[in-house]
């Protein structure tokens, strides 16, 4: 039996849990395959009750685990506390580089029922679009050393390091063709060549990968480019290949181009296809508490697990179109009801992905 480390973390991530285990729940009734969930603290809620964010318990649980499933961490209650302490840095960064988790998907599709959704002009949007940013989660400005403050006064300095080794590029790569191979067969890589060196070093490699996929078309962009033409014309993408900070950036105008944050799930993956899977967007404590958060981002993202960790495609596949059912049928939470539609809440949502799964089957 699979086990899955579970772990909510803050704001609307236990909201959003609470339905993507709802689903899971449902798909395995469906389809007959048993998981395990267990469930642990991280974050915030973490630091509160275990005076860090990272406790040894919980990483212990997630190296007895066959995946884990993420929520989100943050907010603006740990955000007093030093930069080395806070949720983010100390749990979730710390997480994807325990497990060498380099590999992050994050698929933004435009669900023909959500069109009106997305804030392009409907020319713009036409049927659809359908772009895969393929991001390196373990290395670049947020991992390279040296990374600190020095000084005092108005010389007081703070200073990060962009790094990337040919080895860290060069397997990034690979993961962002043998994905387009599966897809539209373009890869689009996004850098800033004219003027990091780090960049220049990662366009040369990317372009030597390219060398062993005749058949994938490579064009390169410099990413100040790339968020432009992101809304001028997303169709012209197809698998987006992204450094770490580049690739946390374009994503969000990615989610948001797919009608909100709270519809771009993701899945983080090392070479022996081991996972952690989490919705792009954060804690949303804006909305935290109130019920109203949108939890497709979070069972997508427990689709991408069935997927990648265990094989289930057709679960997985299931689980897709239950939420596109769902979709057409004008159910929507308040982030996604544009045209004057009565939203419903998280859980109601929830609820009702599942009983497009039920019906399936
Ligand atoms: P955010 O993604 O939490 O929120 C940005 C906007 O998107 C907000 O208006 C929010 O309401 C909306 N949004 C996000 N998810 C939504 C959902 N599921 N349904 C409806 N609306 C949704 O980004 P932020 O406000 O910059 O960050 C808040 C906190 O989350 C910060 O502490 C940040 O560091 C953290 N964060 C954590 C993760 C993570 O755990 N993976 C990711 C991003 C940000
Ligand atoms: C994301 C988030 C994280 C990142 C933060 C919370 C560390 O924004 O997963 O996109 O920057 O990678
Ligand atoms: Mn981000």
């Amino acid at each position: 039996m699979k086990q899955v480390a579970v772990l909510a973390g803050d704001g609307i991530g236990p909201e959003v849990m609470a339905e993507a285990i709802k689903v899971l729940a449902a798909a395995q009734r469906r389809f007959g395959f048993t998981l395990h969930f267990e469930y642990a603290d991280v974050g915030g809620v973490a630091i509160d009750r275990h005076g860090e964010a990272l406790p040894a318990a919980t990483l212990q649980l997630c190296e007895q685990s066959d995946a884990i499933l993420f929520g989100s961490v943050g907010g603006p209650k740990w955000e007093g506390l030093s930069p080395e302490r806070q949720p983010e840095r100390a749990s979730l960064l710390p997480l994807r580089k325990h497990f060498d988790l380099f590999c992050n998907l994050r698929p933004a599709r435009v669900f023909p029922p959500l069109a009106a959704a997305c804030p392009l002009r409907p020319d713009i949007v036409g049927d659809g679009f359908d772009v895969l940013v393929v991001r390196e989660l373990t290395s670049d400005i947020y991992f390279g050393t040296p990374k600190g403050r020095e000084g005092s006064g108005p010389e007081e300095r703070g200073f990060d390091t962009m790094s990337y080794t040919r080895r860290e590029i060069e397997r990034i790569s690979r993961m962002a063709f043998d994905a387009a191979r599966l897809r539209r067969k373009r890869v689009t890589s996004v850098d800033k060549a004219n003027v990091l060196t780090t960049m220049v070093l990662w366009r040369e490699v990317v372009s030597e990968v390219a060398r062993d996929y005749p058949d994938v078309e490579l064009r390169h962009i410099y990413v100040d480019n790339a968020t432009m033409q992101l809304v001028r014309d997303p169709h012209q993408f197809d698998v987006m290949l992204c450094g770490n900070m580049f690739g946390d950036i374009i994503s969000d105008e990615a989610a948001m181009l797919t009608g909100s944050m709270g519809m771009l799930a993701s899945a983080s993956l090392n070479s022996d296809k081991f996972g952690l899977y989490e919705p792009a967007g954060g804690s949303a404590p804006d909305i935290a508490g109130q019920g109203i958060a949108n939890p497709i981002a979070e069972i997508l993202s427990a689709a991408m697990m069935l997927r990648y960790s265990f094989g289930l495609e057709e679960a997985a596949a299931a689980i897709d179109q239950a939420v596109e059912k769902t979709l057409e049928n004008g159910i929507r939470t308040g982030d996604i009801a544009a045209g004057g539609r009565q939203p419903v809440g998280t859980a109601a949502m929830g609820d009702a992905i599942v009983g497009e799964l039920t019906a399936g089957s």
